[in-house]
């Protein structure tokens, strides 16, 4: 309807009426059931987040974060978490998450401790301030982390969780909350292998978390309780959006959110190559390509009579830009008879059918 509006070159009043019906398609039950299979808490947090970033019309920027607050990369006011935390393996994401925490001041290099293998990574969590690094969580480390930390992140590849969370159980108590951001690893094999009543809490974080843009989703596990969900939701959003799923959708957001920072880097580098190939030095046009992704991203987080929890819908921003007979809609045409929609939408799946897979 709203393609046809455009091409058609009707007046601003069939224009209105037609932007009127792309609303209601937006508001289809069917979008709003896909909201409702979110808990209220989500719903709340993804229209505050949302809302937030249309209000700051930012998604990056750090805290402020003194006298015990911070602000979340959506501009709110976050309280600083005065727990202890400790981290299991702090490679790309456990270090981009600690990063994240420190540059939102949710918490301070004294109140972070890690457990690692190698001397690199030793140098480079000293180099950010960490004093308490401990060695190998399979030889000491996590009890070393347990006494230090009540919130142990565990963020080592999933292929390492078994043993680690063998040497982890005999050293968590009900004071504990240990959070995996271990992909495809569920909340029943973490709460069978730490024992019977340990606090769990499952997330999905994704590496924007270092730059406070990241987009995570938790779920709890059976004995987390409300504050639990609290806690971990304030240290998520410190790093970026956050939003709380069914474990059922873990997969899902593996495949989207997890693995997308990949899928993007990749279609960044092709606008890139684009340019060049069309006459752009390759700087430029890097920069060009990566400043329009964010750009773009952030125009669906924009506040305007069509958008529903704060989101423009892409479909309707798309044929905004796609003026009758112009540049765009020849480009768009192009990715198109690519097939590029679909193996966006088959990355997706094959990524949450992976994470499936690794859960056994
Ligand atoms: N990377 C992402 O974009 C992303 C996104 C979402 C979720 N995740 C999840 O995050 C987790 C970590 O992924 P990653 O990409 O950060 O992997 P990574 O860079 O390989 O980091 C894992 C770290 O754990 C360390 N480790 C392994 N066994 C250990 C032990 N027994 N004691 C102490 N440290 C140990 C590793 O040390 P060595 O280097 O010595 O092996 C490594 O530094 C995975 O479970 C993944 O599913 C990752």
């Amino acid at each position: 309807m709203r393609l046809l509006a455009a091409e058609q070159g009707l007046g601003p009043a069939a224009a209105a009426a037609a932007v009127a019906v792309s609303r209601q398609a937006w508001l289809l039950p069917g979008r709003q059931l896909q909201w409702a299979g979110l808990t209220s808490s989500a719903s709340r947090s993804a229209a505050a987040a949302a809302a937030a970033a249309s209000q700051s019309g930012s998604t990056g920027g750090g805290g402020s974060g003194s006298g015990g607050s911070s602000s979340s990369s959506s501009g709110a006011k976050l309280k600083a978490v005065p727990e202890r935390i400790g981290f299991i393996g702090a490679g790309q994401m456990g270090e981009a998450l600690i990063r994240g925490f420190l540059k939102a001041r949710v918490s301070s290099p004294g109140k972070i401790c890690c457990s690692v293998r190698d001397f690199d990574r030793q140098d480079a969590l000293e180099r950010i301030g960490i004093g308490s690094i401990f060695g190998d969580a399979t030889e000491g480390g996590s009890e070393e982390v347990a006494r230090f930390a009540r919130i142990i992140f565990l963020c080592t590849k999933p292929q390492a969780m078994p043993e680690v969370l063998e040497a982890l159980a005999p050293h968590i108590t009900p004071d504990h909350l240990v959070v995996s951001i271990a992909a495809g690893i569920t909340l029943v094999t973490l709460e069978e292998a730490l024992g019977e009543g340990a606090r769990v809490v499952r997330v999905m974080p994704n590496t924007p978390s270092l730059v406070q843009s990241g987009a995570s989703a938790f779920c709890l596990g059976r004995h987390a309780t409300q504050q639990d969900g609290e806690l971990v939701e304030t240290l998520l959003s410190s790093v970026g959006f956050c939003i709380q799923v069914q474990e059922k959708q873990m997969d899902a957001v593996t495949g989207l959110s997890g693995s997308g920072p990949a899928f993007v880097y990749l279609m960044i580098e092709a606008l890139a190559d684009g340019g060049v190939a069309a006459g752009l030095p390759r700087d430029t046009a890097l920069a060009l390509a990566a400043k329009t992704v964010a750009g773009a991203a952030q125009m669906v987080f924009s506040d305007d009579e069509t958008s529903v929890l704060g989101m423009v819908h892409p479909g309707v921003l798309k044929d905004r830009v796609a003026s009758p007979a112009g540049t765009t809609i020849e480009g768009l045409a192009e990715l198109e008879s690519s097939g590029v929609r679909g193996a966006f939408i088959r990355a997706v799946k094959r990524a949450a059918a992976r994470s499936k897979e690794l859960a056994g």
